[in-house]
C-alpha cells in the first residue's frame, strides 16, 4: 500500500514536468476515486462480511499433507488459495468447508474418508482461535459479533452417506449442515451433471424414491439441500420435493457460460419461487467457458442471475482450492473485495450487496431451521434403499439366521452375504470337521 502510493506520487511528478497540470489533475482524480471506491468496499464488507458457500481447503490438506495439521501453519499456506490471513483480508466471516471424498470411494470407504475430512475440519476450526465451528444461523450471527471466522461443514456428494439415512443423521450430529446430492458420480438415488463415472446409469428416475427420502430426512434434521453438481433433472425434482429452500453452493449461470455445471434460467426461476439461493462459482472454466477469465466475466454471472431471479437469489461460492483456473484478479480468498467493487460499479446497491454477501444465506439457513422445527414431531425415517439398488461386494447384508437344518446357501443368498467371507468360512468348517473325523 505504502510503496504503491509513493510510486504513484513519483510518477505524478514526472507527468507534471512533461504534460502540465491538466493531466496531473485528472490522474489525481482517478487515484482518489479509485481509493475511495476501495474504502467504500471495505466499509461495506466490514459491516456485511462474506458468507462463502464452498471451499476445498480440507481436500488440499488431505492431498498435500495427509491431514497432518501439525505440519502446517494455517495463517500462511503457500500452495493453496486459502489461509487465515487471506480470509481476513477478503472479509470472509463464514466459510462453508466441503468435506469431499473422491467418487472412486463410492462403494468402498467413502463413509470413513468423509469422517476423516469432518475430523480435519473440526480440528482446524478448534485449534485456531480465529476459527470456530458453527452449526446454526444464530451461531453465524454470534460468531460475527465475536469477530471469528465461522466454519460450516458441508458434505460434497451423496456417495458419502453410502445410501444410509442413519449415516446422514450421524453426519448432522457431527456438525454437517449441508450436503450436495451428488458430486461427479451418480449415486444409487440421484443423478450427477457429469458423465465422468459410468455408475448407476439411469433413464428418467433422476431422484428415486430413496432420493426423495434423503431430501425429506435432510428437511427433517435441518440440513441444507445443495444441488451443485447434480443433473438438471435431479435439481428440478429436488426443488419440487424439498419443503425448505435449497441452494446451489457453487454454480454459475448456464446462459452466460454453457457448462453443464451451471444452472439454466428455468431452474433459476424455480429457485426464486422457492426462495432458494445460487452462490456463484468463480472457477474460470465455469464463468468464461475457457481456462482464462477475469472479474468482468464473473460479474456478468451476477448481473444475469439478478436479472432472472433477483438479487435475493444470489450469493457467493468461490470454490477456491477446488479447481485450478481462477480469474485474473480473483486468484485467492483475499480477492473478494475486487468483485464487490466491480458490482458497485455496475450499480448494485449496498442493500443488494449486503444480501449477496450474507443476508440471503442467513435467510435460507433460518428457513431450513424453521422447517426442521415444524417437523420436530416426525420420527427419524426408517426408509431403506432396496437391496437391488445398492448391491455390491463391499456391502455386508445381515439376515436373521436361517431355520435349523437348512444351512445350505443358494448362490443368490451367498452373494448377498458377501461371497468371499462365507466361502472361506465354509472351507474352514469343512476342513476342521475332516480333521476331527480323520
Ligand atoms: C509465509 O511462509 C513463507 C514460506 O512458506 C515465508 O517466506 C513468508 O515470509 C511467510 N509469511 C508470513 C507473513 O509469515
Ligand atoms: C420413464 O418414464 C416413463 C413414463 O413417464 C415410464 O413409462 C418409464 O417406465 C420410465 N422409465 C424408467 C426407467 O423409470
Ligand atoms: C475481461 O476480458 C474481456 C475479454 O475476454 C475484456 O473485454 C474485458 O475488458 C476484461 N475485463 C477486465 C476487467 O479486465
Ligand atoms: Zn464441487
Amino acid at each position: 500500500m505504502l510503496s504503491r502510493k509513493s510510486v504513484t506520487a513519483a510518477s505524478a511528478g514526472f507527468w507534471m514536468k512533461s504534460f502540465g497540470p491538466l493531466v496531473v489533475l485528472s490522474s489525481l482524480f482517478c487515484l482518489t476515486s479509485g481509493s475511495s471506491e476501495r474504502d467504500r468496499v471495505h466499509d461495506l464488507m466490514s459491516r456485511f462480511p462474506l458468507i462463502d458457500g464452498h471451499n476445498d481447503l480440507a481436500l488440499q490438506l488431505r492431498i498435500l499433507h495427509n491431514n497432518r495439521l501439525s505440519q502446517v501453519d494455517l495463517y500462511n499456506l503457500s500452495k493453496v488459495s486459502t489461509d487465515i490471513t487471506r480470509l481476513h483480508a477478503g472479509h470472509v466471516q463464514a466459510q462453508m468447508f466441503a468435506v469431499y471424498v473422491l467418487c472412486g470411494a463410492q462403494q468402498k470407504d467413502a463413509v470413513r474418508l468423509t469422517l476423516e475430512q469432518i475430523d480435519v475440519v473440526r480440528r482446524m476450526c478448534s485449534e485456531y482461535q480465529d476459527f470456530e465451528l458453527v452449526t446454526s444461523a444464530q451461531g453465524l450471527r454470534d460468531s460475527a459479533m465475536r469477530r471469528k471466522i465461522a466454519c460450516l461443514i458441508s458434505v460434497e456428494g451423496g456417495h458419502s452417506i453410502d445410501s444410509s439415512l442413519a449415516a446422514l443423521r450421524m453426519f448432522y450430529r457431527l456438525g454437517v449442515r449441508s450436503m450436495s446430492l451428488t458430486h461427479t458420480c451418480n449415486t444409487p438415488w440421484a443423478e450427477s451433471s457429469s458423465k465422468l463415472y459410468d455408475v448407476y446409469r439411469r433413464q428418467n428416475d433422476s431422484l428415486t424414491a430413496f432420493g426423495k427420502a434423503v431430501v425429506e430426512e435432510m428437511n427433517r434434521v435441518g440440513m441444507i439441500v445443495d444441488l451443485s453438481h447434480t443433473s438438471w433433472d435431479t435439481a428440478s425434482a429436488a426443488l419440487q420435493h424439498s419443503k425448505a429452500p435449497v441452494i446451489f453452493s457453487h454454480s454459475s449461470s448456464f446462459s452466460v457460460c454453457g457448462h453443464g455445471r451451471n444452472v439454466p434460467d428455468r431452474l433459476l426461476l424455480d429457485l426464486k419461487q422457492q426462495r432458494g439461493l445460487i452462490m456463484v462459482n468463480f472457477h474460470s472454466n465455469f464463468v468464461s467457458c475457457s481456462d482464462e477469465a477475469n472479474i468482468s466475466h464473473v460479474a456478468d454471472h451476477f448481473d444475469h442471475i439478478k436479472q432472472v431471479a433477483g438479487a435475493e437469489s444470489v450469493g457467493v461460492g468461490g470454490d477456491f482450492d477446488g479447481a485450478v483456473n481462477f480469474p485474473l484478479g480473483l486468484e485467492d480468498v483475499s480477492k473478494y473485495p475486487a468483485l464487490i467493487q466491480e458490482l458497485l460499479r455496475r450499480n448494485w446497491t449496498e442493500s443488494e450487496l449486503a444480501d449477496v454477501l450474507r443476508h440471503n444465506f442467513l435467510r435460507v439457513f433460518e428457513e431450513v431451521e424453521r422447517v426442521r422445527d415444524q417437523l420436530s414431531s416426525t420420527r427419524p425415517s426408517e426408509v431403506q434403499i432396496p437391496l437391488e439398488e445398492v448391491q455390491n461386494p463391499c456391502r455386508l447384508v445381515l439376515r436373521p439366521p436361517s431355520p435349523r437344518g437348512s444351512s445350505h446357501l443358494s448362490p443368490s443368498s451367498r452373494a448377498q452375504h458377501g461371497p468371499r467371507g462365507l466361502l472361506l468360512l465354509a472351507v474352514v468348517l469343512r476342513l476342521s470337521s475332516r480333521l476331527v473325523i480323520e
